[in-house]
């Protein structure tokens, strides 16, 4: 296993660019399942959760060709419908094949997908969305067993305990493109990657109305064709690096991060104290320190909200910013392993439920700490940056999930950081 070196307190410059949108990528790979001729998918990061993706189509006896961040995927003829508890258990997105295999074949047998480190993780949207459109769906022996014989359009409300769900209105959305009659889609997830992929879906001959809106209308249609398609920026990745800016008080510009999908994150920044302007040409973000940073209370809420997979990040600038902020979470409620190691590192975090109080401390000190999750891991990596002497941040796997060549990414903007074997 590798784990990720960081001598902290350097200030990061430069320019970076941002690679394509993992959480866009995964379903728009899953859509390629509608149609039987060939996608094209550009912008593909090179991830191991995408590569998580290839292998369960490659498993349905479709053929994945990459070169470079371009995916090509041919479906031809492809008949197989399980998707195994082996594929599935590694990255809990694989249940987002569900919608198009069973528009597709008619039915689909998915390992059900379980809870992770971030709390607990239903799939009842997805089920309710499905049965909807009248999917006959069993669970049984760690399998969502889905019959789609008798699928037609239908009516659902997919507004959940905790605001919308990605995932369940894309498999709803996939699923509602290629069968009989008209869905509507109330209270859909609008997530700048649910309407990338809704916009591939259109490029593949969908015809769906009340793109980026919670409305969605789905005509069904009999045929799909294969599209070609570049993916989103990664708004997340961005965000990260928006925040190394700001942690090391530094200067980067993103060369084509997209500020219109980063909205909240930009202005609780910009009222923090940080200078972020639109990049000179017009293209990407300028994020740069200019002044002390001051305290921020922000709660995570569906799009356009704060988002949750900035949660962490934006909890490791507030550690050393002088003050008390509040952060609360309110997607993923027990989203706070986080705290621990921070703490560790010399924060000043106290969890009161679904809430941190973050009292800002002067320094934070480089410590070996073990990262649990892939945006817990990139809360780690910026208080390492920040952090007086080394910190080893262990089990990077999780980082690999999501970061593209980050090490890489973060030494061209000046940072001393290295990857190495753990012992
Ligand atoms: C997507 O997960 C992202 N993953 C997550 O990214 C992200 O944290 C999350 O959306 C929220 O923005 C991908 O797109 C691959 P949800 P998803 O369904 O779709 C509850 C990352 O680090 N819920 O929108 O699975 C759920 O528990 C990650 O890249 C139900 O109650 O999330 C949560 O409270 C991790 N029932 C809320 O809805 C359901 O059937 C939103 O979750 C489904 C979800």
């Amino acid at each position: 296993m590798d784990k990720l070196v960081i001598e902290g307190g350097r200030k990061l410059e430069g320019s970076v660019t941002i690679s394509g949108a993992k959480n866009a990528c995964l379903p728009i790979l899953a859509a390629a399942l509608l149609s039987d001729e060939r996608s094209v998918i550009k912008n593909i990061p090179n991830l191991r959760d995408m590569a998580t993706m290839l292998k369960i189509l490659k498993n349905f006896g479709v053929r994945v060709a990459q070169d470079g961040s371009t995916v090509t995927v041919e479906p031809h003829g492809y008949k197989k419908y399980i998707a195994p508890y082996d594929l599935v258990s590694t990255m809990r997105a694989s249940v987002c094949v569900l919608g198009p295999l069973l528009a597709k074949q008619r039915r689909a047998q998915v390992s059900f997908p379980g809870g992770c480190i971030i709390g607990p993780r239903p799939i009842d949207l997805h089920i309710k969305g499905l049965k909807a459109l009248g999917a006959d769906i069993k669970v049984e022996r760690g399998y969502i067993l889905a019959d789609g014989k008798k699928m037609r359009g239908g009516n659902v409300y997919l507004g959940g305990h905790f605001g919308s769900s990605v995932l369940a209105t894309a498999n709803t959305m996939m699923a509602a493109t290629l069968i009989n009659g008209t869905t509507v889609i109330e209270s859909a997830a609008c997530e700048p990657e649910v309407v990338d992929l809704t916009n591939f879906l259109i490029k593949m001959g969908a015809r769906i109305k009340g793109v980026a809106t919670h409305t969605l209308v789905i005509e069904g249609v009999k045929k799909l064709h294969g599209a070609e398609h570049s993916v989103i920026p990664d708004r997340i990745e961005a965000g990260t690096y928006i925040l190394a800016a700001a942690v090391t008080r530094g200067d980067i510009t993103l060369k084509n991060a997209i500020p219109e999908h980063m909205v909240a994150l930009i202005d609780k920044l910009s009222e923090a104290g940080l200078d972020i302007k639109t990049a000179p040409g017009g293209k990407g973000l300028r994020a740069r320190w200019m002044r002390k940073l001051r305290p921020m209370d922000i709660t995570t809420l569906p799009y356009p909200g704060f988002p949750t997979d900035m949660q962490a990040q934006f909890m490791s600038l507030m550690a050393v910013t002088d003050g008390i902020s509040v952060i609360t979470e309110k997607i993923y409620p027990e989203r706070f392993i986080h705290i621990s190691e921070l703490n560790r590192m010399g924060s000043d975090i106290l969890l009161e439920g679904a809430s941190a109080i973050v009292k800002g401390v002067k320094n934070l000190s480089g410590a070996p700490v073990m990262a649990s999750d892939l945006r817990a891991s990139a809360a780690l990596v910026l208080a390492g940056l920040v952090a007086k002497g080394r910190t080893d941040v262990q089990r990077i796997y999780h980082l690999d999930r999501g970061y593209e060549k980050i090490e890489e990414k973060l030494r061209k903007l000046g940072a001393n950081v290295w990857r190495e074997k753990e012992k």
